[in-house]
C-alpha cells in the first residue's frame, strides 16, 4: 500500500460526538472527505440532521444521530444503531463538550453538570464503543482537548473584551481528557485499538478584535486556527498513516504552547 493510500478512510465507519458544533463540523468534514462514513452525533439531533443533509448534497456519506452522553441508554442506542446499519465502528472522536460554568464563581452545580458530560460521559462512551472495537481487534479513538488542557489562561487576552474568563471546570476536564487518553491507550493497545488526543488552539469565529490581535501574537504562525486546520491531523490519527502512534497528545495551536 502506498503512503497516500494509508491516509484513506474508505470503508471506515466513524462517530463524531458533538459533530455539528464548531470544531465538530470540521472534524466530520475531514473524515468524510477522506472517505469515511460519519455519524454526526449530539443531543441536538436537528442540527446534526441539517449538517448531514448539507454534506450529503456535496456527495459525502454521513448521517445525523441522537446522542446524550450523560445517558448510558442513549450511548447504547447509538452503538446498536451503527452496528445494525454498518456492522462495525472503526473510529470514535470524543469531541462533544458542554460549557455550563460561566466564570470562576459559577454555581458548583454547574461544575458537577460539566463533569457529567465532559468526564463521566467521555469515559462511558469510550468504554461502550471500545467493547465493540475489541470484538474486531481494531479501532481508533481520538479525544479532542484544548490548549487549556495543558496551559493556564492568560487573563490579558480577555482584558477589555466582553469575553468571560474560562471557568475552572474547563481547565479540569481538558487536562483530564489528555491523561485518560494515555490510560485507554495502555488498556486497549493489546486489542489493536489506538487512542490519541488533539489539543487545538482557538478557532477563529470573529471574536473581539482585541482578543484576536493579542491571541495572534501569542502564536508562531500569527493567527488563530481556521476550519481547515484540524482536518489533516484528525485524518492522520484516524488512518493507517499513524499506525504506530498511540497515547499521544498533538498540540494543534500554531506554536502557541511552544512559544
Ligand atoms: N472552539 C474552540 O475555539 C476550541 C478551542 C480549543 C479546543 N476546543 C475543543 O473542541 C471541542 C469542541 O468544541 P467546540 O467549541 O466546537 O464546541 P461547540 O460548543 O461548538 O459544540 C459542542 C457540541 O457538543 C454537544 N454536546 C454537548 N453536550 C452533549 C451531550 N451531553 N451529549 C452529546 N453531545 C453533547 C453539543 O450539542 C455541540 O454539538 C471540545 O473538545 C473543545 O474543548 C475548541
Amino acid at each position: 500500500m502506498g503512503i497516500l493510500e494509508k491516509f484513506s478512510l474508505k470503508g471506515k465507519i466513524a462517530i463524531v460526538t458533538g459533530g455539528a458544533g464548531l470544531y465538530g463540523r470540521c472534524i466530520v468534514e475531514g473524515l468524510a472527505e477522506a472517505g469515511a462514513y460519519v455519524y454526526i452525533a449530539s443531543r441536538n439531533v436537528k442540527s446534526c440532521n441539517k449538517l448531514a443533509e448539507e454534506l450529503k448534497d456535496k456527495g459525502y456519506s454521513v448521517s445525523g444521530a441522537e446522542l446524550d452522553q450523560t445517558d448510558t441508554e442513549s450511548i447504547i442506542r447509538l452503538k446498536d444503531r451503527v452496528i445494525a446499519e454498518q456492522g462495525k465502528i472503526d473510529i470514535l472522536v470524543n469531541n462533544a463538550v458542554l460549557r455550563p460554568m460561566k466564570g470562576p464563581d459559577g454555581p458548583i452545580e454547574d461544575f458537577e453538570l460539566s463533569m457529567k458530560v465532559n468526564a463521566t460521559g467521555v469515559v462511558n462512551i469510550t468504554r461502550i464503543i471500545a467493547e465493540e472495537m475489541k470484538k474486531k481487534k481494531s479501532g481508533v479513538i481520538i479525544n479532542i482537548s484544548s490548549i487549556y488542557g495543558v496551559l493556564g489562561i492568560d487573563p490579558y487576552l480577555y482584558e477589555g473584551t466582553d469575553m468571560g474568563l474560562w471557568a475552572p471546570d474547563y481547565a479540569f476536564h481538558r487536562a483530564g481528557i489528555i491523561n485518560i487518553t494515555r490510560y485507554y491507550a495502555s488498556l486497549l493497545g493489546p486489542y489493536n485499538i489506538r487512542v490519541n488526543c488533539i489539543s487545538p488552539g482557538g478557532l477563529f469565529t470573529n471574536q473581539h478584535p482585541k482578543f484576536v490581535e493579542r491571541y495572534n501574537r501569542k502564536t508562531f504562525l500569527g493567527r488563530m486556527a481556521n476550519t481547515e486546520d484540524i482536518k489533516g491531523v484528525v485524518v492522520f490519527l484516524a488512518s493507517d498513516a499513524s499506525s504506530y502512534i498511540t497515547g499521544e497528545n498533538i498540540m494543534m495551536d500554531g506554536g502557541l504552547s511552544a512559544k
